[in-house]
């Protein structure tokens, strides 16, 4: 339209010409940007721009470091899927980040603050913490150029053996759904979509690509699927991983079952679901459910690139699935905030981080042996022998595709076997003994530990002998339940020189203790990151109270699992090899069921060698006065005294002991409760409804019946303080 055009026209006519042309020039603006609109919308308003390539690049991602021409800029990390700049989609810039922003491969410049395991964060007991931690890295990440982290890992612990459990938070589904999903909300926080993983049953790292594991519905239902349906719904994570193994025969991937049917129909979930690296098979997982494959360079095919877009065209997935599987991408993107708040990396201050990774550590650590209060040490001096672990330098982390290397670590080659991927054996800079030197008023003298006969030549003269003993856990690889190196050994041999040895434990993993009756102390530091050195300092000395609890029972051997042979260790080679025969798959029976870690002692009469909920405090606490209220709803409450002469924390916890029916223990509730010396509280604790109910499968529901339930409050799975018990009604819960 031109002035020609509007000579004469009349005023109205000139306006709505005006407005006309405006309109034209910019069709349909940009309507998808009003962020005042609700995420589906907004993901809604941009597909019916966007064609069939522009979502199909949506589902797909590269690994960066094999990817063939990498744009500028590009930082090595897990993973990244491309922006679309036309319509203001950001890059999806994705990292490991399960205890920190992973770093294994990006050489000696970079760093980033490493979290204390994911079992020393679950030893907290505490949501707050969790969620401190998540925002931390959340903030890491965006600092340093990412805003999708595959963080948020919810495996339950159904085997101590299992080389990833320091990833997760533990055996029962309360404790880690509920961490896990407090850590969830705090790296989302930074606009950022953190990734509940690895969905499901991906319980042993020995043959995990091939295994498949067997469990009845019921039994899933109320065990590893109940911790992802606390995590997800109390998270609302913008992602969700699925795993590698198989369930009943089919990928985790490509399940129906797992992807469709509970996780978006039952609970509802409206995020996007992507693959593990490497864990797509054929386009059958997008029937299935994913919605995204990850790391496309090293499956045998992009699936999710031309043969969908082929599948979409003759029909065979209707396009209006593969848009659903961009809107769940897309509505993550606006959800989250990555689309509206861009990434502008800067800013790292790892010293400031580190301060939140140090809280979680000293309140994670576990306190298992304390004869004759050996601990705390002796502020007024004397001489410490410190024994073994590299105590010197640093403190060990677990290896794997999580790995968080600080600047300044000390590592060591992995084990022979091992996957070679993930930086070795690397120490995080904060040496235990050097935090000890710095806090002892008398003599702190080091030994390696390698020489047995030294080590106990040290021990002898010294006050009290501290044996650091360490087990590098990772990826890929399931560990042995017993101390490797000779460090049992070594232990008895500082034991037999010295009455006063205390054992500090740095494992990913519970360990089997021979020597247990002959030491007076045990710690279970775990691995305690950025600042574990100074954390373990801190309890030795009882500068803060030995606060942690076990998120997993230990054992006293290997025949007191549900399994005594880790399955498949016949079958699976180590991760990394290679050989000319595909390994033959192999099947898990998870005849346990739902029976996990506490439960499956309860259940067969057995006593661990330190069941979950255990840890000692420096303080002791008295329980009284139970009262418990039934009805719809179960709480109890009680009271709770420091009886002691120093300020403590205690982690009071409500289990059911039996329902109507029959006998079966589960944790309902638990509270974190800090106390001075003689103070009272009235602890309040209600447990969650869910964890009341059984799966019913006729129903396809929660199902709770009706009559007498007995409780106990108490300070771990294996101890009750208080019994008491309550009558509640009947109820149904949705799927
Ligand atoms: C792990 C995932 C990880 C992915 C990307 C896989 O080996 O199982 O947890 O997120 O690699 O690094």
């Amino acid at each position: 339209m031109t002035l020609k055009h509007l000579a004469g026209a009349s005023c109205a006519a000139i306006i709505l010409a005006l407005g006309f042309s405006a309109w034209a020039a910019k069709p349909a603006g940009e309507p998808w940007r009003d962020a005042r609109l609700s995420p589906d919308r907004r993901a809604d308003l941009l597909l019916d721009r966007m064609t069939l390539d522009d979502q199909i690049a949506l589902l797909h991602g590269h690994m960066a470091v094999l990817m063939k021409s990498r744009p500028p800029g590009l930082i090595q990390s897990a993973g990244w899927v491309p922006g679309q700049p036309k319509y203001g989609i950001p890059a999806q810039s994705e990292s490991d980040a399960s205890l920190g922003v992973a770093n294994a491969g990006r050489g000696d410049g970079d760093d980033a603050t490493p979290l204390p395991s994911g079992l020393a964060l679950a030893s907290t007991f505490s949501p707050e913490l969790a969620y401190e931690g998540g925002a931390m890295i959340g903030k890491e990440a965006r600092q340093k150029g990412f805003n999708v982290l595959l963080s948020g890992g919810a495996n339950l612990a159904r085997d101590p053996r299992n080389g990833r459990d320091f990833e997760y938070l533990g055996e029962d589904p309360l404790l880690g759904g509920k961490l896990d999903a407090a850590s969830i909300r705090g790296i989302q926080s930074n606009h950022i979509v953190s990734t509940a993983k690895h969905y499901a049953l991906n319980d042993q790292e020995t043959g995990r690509q091939i295994l498949s594991a067997e469990i009845d519905e019921a039994a899933l239902r109320e065990s590893d699927l109940l911790e992802f349906k606390i995590a997800i719904e109390g998270g609302h994570p913008g992602s969700v991983m699925c795993s590698y193994n198989r369930l009943h025969g089919t990928y985790a991937c490509e399940n129906p079952f797992l992807l469709t049917d509970v996780l978006k129909h039952d609970w509802g979930y409206p995020g996007y679901v992507m693959s593990d690296w490497g864990a797509v098979h054929s386009l059958a997982a997008a029937k299935a459910g994913l919605d995204q494959e990850s790391g496309q360079e090293i499956d045998k095919q992009v699936f999710f690139d031309a043969p969908l877009k082929a599948a979409a065209k003759d029909g065979e997935i209707p396009a209006r699935q593969v848009r659903q599987m961009a809107h769940r991408v897309l509505r993550s993107l606006f959800a989250e905030g990555l689309y509206d708040h861009p990434l502008a990396p800067g800013g790292l201050d790892t010293r400031a981080d580190s301060l939140v990774s140090g809280k979680v550590a000293e309140q994670g650590i576990v306190l298992l042996k304390n004869e004759g209060g050996v601990l705390p040490l002796a502020a007024s001096g004397g001489r410490i022998a410190v024994i073994g672990g590299h105590a010197d330098v640093g403190v060990i982390s677990g290896g794997g595709s999580s790995q968080v290397i600080p600047k300044g670590s000390f590592k060591l080659p992995p084990p022979k076997g091992s996957p070679g991927w993930g930086g070795g054996i690397v120490f995080h800079p904060s040496s235990p003994m050097k935090a000890m030197q710095a806090r002892a008023k008398g003599q702190v003298e080091y030994t390696d530990g390698t020489d047995p006969a030294a080590a106990a030549a040290l021990a002898k003269g010294a006050d009290v002998a501290i044996v650091f003993a360490t087990q590098w856990n990772s990826e890929g690889v399931d560990g042995p339940l017993q101390l490797t190196g000779g460090q049992d050994a070594l232990i008895e041999a500082v034991a037999a020189a010295n009455p006063h040895t205390i054992v500090v434990l740095e494992t990913g993993n519970p360990v089997l203790m021979p020597w247990l009756d002959k030491v007076q102390g045990v710690l279970e530091a775990w691995y305690p990151g950025a600042l574990g050195g100074e954390a373990i300092a801190k309890v030795l000395y009882g500068d803060v109270d030995a606060s942690g609890r076990l998120p997993i029972s230990f054992p006293k051997s290997e025949d007191q699992l549900p399994r005594p042979e880790l399955p498949g260790l016949k079958n699976a080679l180590p991760e990394g090899t290679t050989t000319a025969q595909p390994e033959p798959p192999f099947d898990v029976h998870y005849t346990e069921g739902s029976d996990v870690g506490y439960r499956w002692y309860a259940a067969k009469g057995m006593t661990p060698l330190f069941p979950f909920g255990y840890g000692l405090s420096y303080t002791a606490f008295r329980y009284g006065g139970l009262k418990a209220a039934g009805g719809k709803g179960l709480s109890v409450s009680f009271t709770l005294t420091n009886t002691g002469k120093r300020a403590g924390i205690e982690t009071p916890q409500l289990y059911l002991a039996s329902g109507p029916h029959r006998t079966q223990q589960r944790l309902l509730a638990f509270a974190r409760v800090p106390l001075k010396p003689g103070e009272s509280r009235t602890v309040t604790l209600t447990a969650d409804p869910l964890l009341l109910a059984d799966w019913d499968e006729a129903g396809h529901r929660w199902k709770r019946d009706a009559g007498r339930y007995q409780l106990f409050v108490g300070k771990s799975a294996g101890a009750a303080e208080l019994k008491g018990g309550a009558t509640l009604t009947a109820e149904t819960m949705a799927p």
